[in-house]
């Protein structure tokens, strides 16, 4: 679905006007990760990486790819122009100041792609008015609307963000954006830069501008939300609930400082609570995987195991309560399936933490059925076993299979030893028998 200017603005603020709504409301996905995210320090990435991820994108089907910023370097305009020929069923954008060169260079770069927008970006605090741009409102406000209107005499679609709006004067903020409309841009995007806003400020700032801003019917609303306090996500949220239509966001939640509103957190949200939210959006979710990983492979940045979505544990269960829970019906612990996301299924993680029911579903999924005193002997040696590390692994799995099958539970050849040298000593797991076994037996208590 193309894109169209907002249509007539919602006059709402609270999350509530959500509930109950019967055809769901699209929201566009503007993914920055080509510059907001590649922006960031340690995460630079090459012409050819930046062509591989926009295919990514592409599959994923968000709606806006920002390629870059043109003006910054011969390499990133470059990465822009190939990503603007080659990308077809997004739109393509670009970043500029408010000024000819930057605007040029912009159009210059993705004047070939099957959409092309210009994005044009300049501050509306009073904090980056004065001690940034040292200007005054109404010089920003003249300078906003020329470029803005020079934007439009190339391209269509032109994007005006005013930069620090998180922390600007609502008043000026409106009036910002009646003029940056009267001048022709398309879309207002209205970026909490600094992560500053809560929620229901933020909602409110968003609210305002759609309400209040004279033509702000023709015009699209987005935003484009910081993590600096870790709200971008309740934030980005807060605006869509005031109105905004098209959220600007970042794959692995990648950006300056702490980031951006992360891409699968907030098209999951959307996803999962579809029928609270009443919002859907293109995005086919089973790409995410695939995008994630991609982009931590090529900017060489690895994702937090926790990171929900997309981290190594969001779908892992590792506790014994969970563990047998997860067994006995995903429902119990899991709010999306893993196959939504592009992964095959849930792990269970053995650890020792770990019950008897996730240990002999892991035994039967190597082909291994244990039962009477050797499923106990395995059991006790997997717990020794699993008090030496961090998790014990099918290998481990094997070997404590193959020495509690051994007449007398004897250890075979290569028995498990953690992949601890023993130098001489007796193995660590013998080592701590004595240890655990109070351990062991409470254990067993509580998870059988
Ligand atoms: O954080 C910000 O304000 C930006 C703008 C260019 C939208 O990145
Ligand atoms: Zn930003």
């Amino acid at each position: 679905m193309k894109e169209k200017t907002q249509g007539s603005p919602r006059t709402h603020g609270a999350a509530s006007e959500f509930v109950g709504s019967k055809s769901p409301d699209r929201v566009f996905i503007f993914d920055t990760t080509l510059r907001d995210g590649e922006q960031s320090p340690g995460f630079h990435l090459d012409a050819n990486s930046k062509l591989r991820i926009a295919r990514q994108l592409e599959k994923l089907g968000v709606d806006v790819i920002e390629a870059g910023f043109p003006i910054s370097s011969p390499g990133d305009f470059e990465s822009c122009r190939r990503i603007a020929r080659e990308i077809r069923g997004a739109t393509v954008t670009a970043l500029a100041r408010a000024v000819k060169d930057d605007i040029d260079a912009v159009w210059a770069a993705i004047k070939e792609a099957e959409t092309p927008q210009i994005h044009i970006v300049l501050s509306v605090s009073d904090v980056h008015i004065e001690r940034k741009l040292g200007m005054t409102r109404e010089q920003v406000l003249k300078q906003g609307a020329e470029m803005v209107a020079y934007a439009r005499s190339l391209c269509d679609r032109v994007q005006y963000s005013p930069e620090d709006a998180g922390r600007a004067d609502p008043d000026y903020l409106v009036e910002t954006v009646e003029t940056m409309i009267a001048a022709g841009a398309t879309v207002i995007n209205i970026p909490d830069t600094t992560g500053y806003c809560l929620p229901y400020e933020f909602g409110e700032i968003v609210r305002r501008s759609i309400e209040q801003a004279r033509g702000s019917e023709n015009a699209m609303f987005s935003v484009h939300c910081h993590n600096d306090l870790g709200l971008a996500v309740a934030n980005t949220l807060a605006a869509l609930a005031a109105g905004a239509r098209r959220v600007e966001c970042t794959i692995n939640g990648i950006g300056e400082r702490a980031g951006n509103t992360s891409l699968e957190e907030i098209v999951m949200l959307l996803n999962v609570r579809q029928a609270k939210l009443g919002l859907e959006c293109g995005v086919d979710t089973k790409e995410i995987t695939r995008a994630s990983r991609l982009v931590a492979e090529l900017t060489g940045n690895s994702v937090q195991p926790n990171k929900a979505v997309v981290g190594a544990n969001a779908f892992a269960h590792a506790s014994g309560i969970h563990q047998d829970g997860v067994l006995k019906d995903r429902l119990n612990y899991e709010i999306m399936k893993p196959e939504d996301v592009g992964l095959t299924d849930s792990r269970i993680v053995l650890t020792a933490r770990s019950g008897r029911h996730a240990f002999h579903h892991r035994l039967g999924r190597l082909g291994i059925t244990l039962a009477g005193e050797k499923a106990d002997v395995a059991w006790q040696r997997f717990l020794q076993v699993a008090d030496t590390k961090k998790e014990v692994t099918d290998e481990d799995l094997r070997k404590i299979a193959a020495a509690a099958s051994e007449p007398n539970g004897e250890k075979t050849n290569g028995s498990e030893t953690n992949g601890h040298e023993t130098n001489g000593h007796p193995p660590v797991t013998d080592q701590l028998h004595d240890h655990n076994h109070v351990a062991d037996t409470l254990r067993h208590l509580i998870f059988g």
